[in-house]
């Protein structure tokens, strides 16, 4: 009985997921602020904000596909590869994957912050090199 529930409930996550019902789209303040709530050092906090922005445009559902059958998951684009598992928690972060679209993205972020930004492509892209101070808010 609770496994059905819990089928349905995930099935109804996918389908709100795909039409951007749910999921949540952060404003670069906004952002900002949760980083801070979740003890991101100030510092770098210019370097997150870009990679967020060139990984995901912030979308906390967001989905992308990516080479040899891996998908970027979510605001920080947690890899399903190695660094989650579907279903159960696992991977290097030890989390599932689907948690990595909801709209809380505390686990998330502990998950990202494992890894140095050279681990992403966006960020080796567009931020690395960059003068990129706090933004104002
Ligand atoms: C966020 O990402 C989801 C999944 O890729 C997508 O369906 C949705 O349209 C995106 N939302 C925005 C505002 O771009
Ligand atoms: C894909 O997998 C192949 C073989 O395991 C590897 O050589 C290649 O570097 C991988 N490509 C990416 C983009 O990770
Ligand atoms: C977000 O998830 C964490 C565990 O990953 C939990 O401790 C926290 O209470 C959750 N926050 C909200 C607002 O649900």
């Amino acid at each position: 009985m609770a496994r059905r529930i819990v089928i349905i409930i995930y099935t109804l996550a996918i389908f709100f997921n795909a039409f951007g019902i749910y999921g949540k789209v952060y404003t670069r303040c906004g952002l900002v602020k949760e980083l801070l709530n979740m003890d991101f050092s100030r510092s770098f906090i210019g370097n997150w904000v870009c990679l967020i922005e060139s990984e995901s445009g912030k979308n906390t559902s967001s989905i992308k596909y990516k080479a040899n059958r891996s998908q970027g998951l979510g605001i920080f684009q947690i890899r399903s590869k190695d660094w989650c598992t579907f279903h159960r928690k696992g991977g290097i972060c030890n989390v599932r994957c689907e948690d990595m679209l909801d709209e809380n993205i505390t686990d998330d972020a502990t998950c990202a912050q494992k890894f140095g930004f050279r681990a992403w492509d966006g960020w080796k892209r567009n931020c690395k090199g960059r003068k990129l101070p706090l933004p104002l808010c």
